[in-house]
């Protein structure tokens, strides 16, 4: 007998096979003809299974017709072709082994429909619901993707630190690694007799700190994935990244997941190309892949999700300078709720606006205000911008954050005391110049911010399973 997952027991080609099915009984409906139908969801797709249950079974009044949402169950039967709507096959069952049962009483998705509020406090067993299987199986497709888009195009797949000494984005919003106990700070070390003073450049407390210096949690793998591009090409870094900001928005996360490509020997031309045809094989893949998942986002969560993918499948990114789209903005008239000038950072109503109103398409805006981006962005010739590069998108924007990197030591020095950065903390990144430096660039995609613009969900603590954000790390 073969065992199937429920998607698999779904397809016509199964009909007449003997099958095992295993998984999670979301309904039961008992029929005055003498059976029960049950549904079955294994994760595997959105649809369930149903499964015909009829009254000749041996425990079928002690134990199907006890069978609620959320029980676990194997069941053994026939496949056949089903005269309901809405599938092509049913389960006539030949015996229903119960694994697990799930009281009534305390089951918390009994009801049909819960708030994502709700859910959030439930987040071990969110996955249970359809749309948090939806999502989960679209990121996983996206996860597929990005590995499969790089691995083809010859990246190298690298492993970069989770716990880091330097802050790459120079903001400080880190969340420090530390085996010292703050309610029982350690007394001062005592030096060994005849020993010379270290000549530590950390406070003497770190002397017994795990690293023997400040560290934390890394806000993203860029610095370390550059050491790998100014060495061997083309690489790419992907892992989860951490940020101390106090953001209660429905954009951040206090961790969540960046993919990082760094390439040698590519300008800031090069790198817009590559991200417009990453994004585009994403989303190309969901839509061949997850057909039946977004299928689902139109229909529940947003009705624009398939062909909001389609059209940006279609349409090529436009490309704006920052000076011309705060031109474009000002010349807008909107009310924004934050001012726009000329050297301030655009918020999400501006970046918005642009890519739904004014461009309708994804949008890559280069050329920032040097004050308002990090210490790692090449110097343009005007002095006054860096060759930074965001790519946004409607409904979320800012997806993709990235530039060419400064390869000229001077002036990277330069950058670094002009953010209060002592060039002397980045030695080994310094180094990359010192030593056969090159034209260099790369960027991060936030994949949960992806996630919010595919599948159409309104807030990001729903496209992650277990979302850390200000006061909240529950599980
Ligand atoms: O623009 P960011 O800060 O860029 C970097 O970290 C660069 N070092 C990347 C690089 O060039 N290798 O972040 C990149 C992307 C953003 O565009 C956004 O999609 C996502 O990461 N992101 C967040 N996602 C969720 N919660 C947050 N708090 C995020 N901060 C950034
Ligand atoms: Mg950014």
């Amino acid at each position: 007998m073969e065992k199937l997952t429920v998607s698999d027991a779904r397809c016509a080609e199964a009909i007449g096979s003997e099958v095992l099915v295993r998984g999670w009984v979301r309904t039961r409906r008992d029929s005055k003809a003498g059976f029960s139908f049950l549904e079955i969801n294994d994760g595997s797709c959105q649809g369930n299974l149903q499964v015909v249950a009829d009254a000749a079974l041996a425990n079928y009044e002690s134990e199907v017709k006890r069978l609620t949402a959320g029980c676990s169950v194997v069941i053994e039967g026939v496949l056949r072709a089903s005269p309901g709507k809405g599938q092509a096959t049913e389960l006539a069952a030949r015996s229903v082994a119960v694994c697990g049962w799930a009281d009534t009483e305390t089951y918390p998705l009994q009801k049909k429909q819960h708030s994502f509020e709700f859910l959030r406090t439930i987040a071990h067993l969110r996955p249970r619901t359809n749309t948090f299987g939806a999502v989960a199986r679209v990121r996983n497709c996206v996860c597929r993707s990005i590995h499969e888009f790089f691995q083809e195009e010859g990246f190298l797949y690298v492993h970069t630190p989770i716990i880091t000494a330097s802050d790459c984005e120079g903001a400080g919003a880190m969340f420090r690694v530390t085996t010292l106990d703050p309610s029982a700070p350690p007394p001062p070390p005592v030096p060994s007799p005849g020993t010379a003073p270290q000549g530590s450049p950390f406070p003497p407390l770190f002397e017994q700190d795990f690293f023997n210096r400040p560290t934390f949690l890394t806000v993203s793998g860029q610095l370390e994935a550059e050491t790998f591009a100014c060495s061997l090409g083309k690489c790419y870094t992907f892992g989860p990244t951490f940020r101390a900001e106090n953001s209660n928005t429905t954009r951040h996360l206090a961790e969540f997941w960046m993919v990082e490509p760094e390439m040698a020997f590519f300008d800031l031309a090069d790198n817009m190309d590559l991200a417009e045809r990453f994004l585009k094989r994403i989303f190309g893949d969901v839509l061949a892949r997850s057909a039946e998942d977004m299928e689902f986002f139109r229909q529940r969560i947003d009705p624009t999700a398939v062909d909001t993918l389609r059209h940006v499948l279609e349409s090529r990114f436009v490309r704006v300078s920052y000076t011309e789209a705060v031109a474009v903005l000002r010349a807008s008239g909107q009310a924004f709720e934050f001012p726009v000038e000329w050297g301030r950072d655009l918020q999400a109503e501006h970046e918005r606006y642009l890519t739904e109103t004014h461009f309708r398409s994804p949008v890559i805006l280069y050329d920032y205000p040097r004050t308002i981006k990090p210490f790692y962005m090449r110097l343009n010739d005007d002095g006054r911008t860096v060759r930074a590069m965001d790519v946004l998108v409607p409904k979320v924007g800012e997806i993709i954050g990235g530039s060419q990197r400064e390869e000229r030591l001077d002036v990277l020095d330069g950058r670094m005391r002009e953010q209060g950065l002592d060039p002397q903390g980045y030695w080994w990144y310094r180094d990359l110049r010192r030593y056969g430096t090159v034209p260099h660039a790369g960027f991060g995609l936030g994949v949960e911010r992806v996630l919010l613009f595919i599948t159409g969900m309104a807030n990001i603590r729903d496209v992650i399973p277990f979302p850390r954000a200000p006061g909240s790390a529950e599980f």
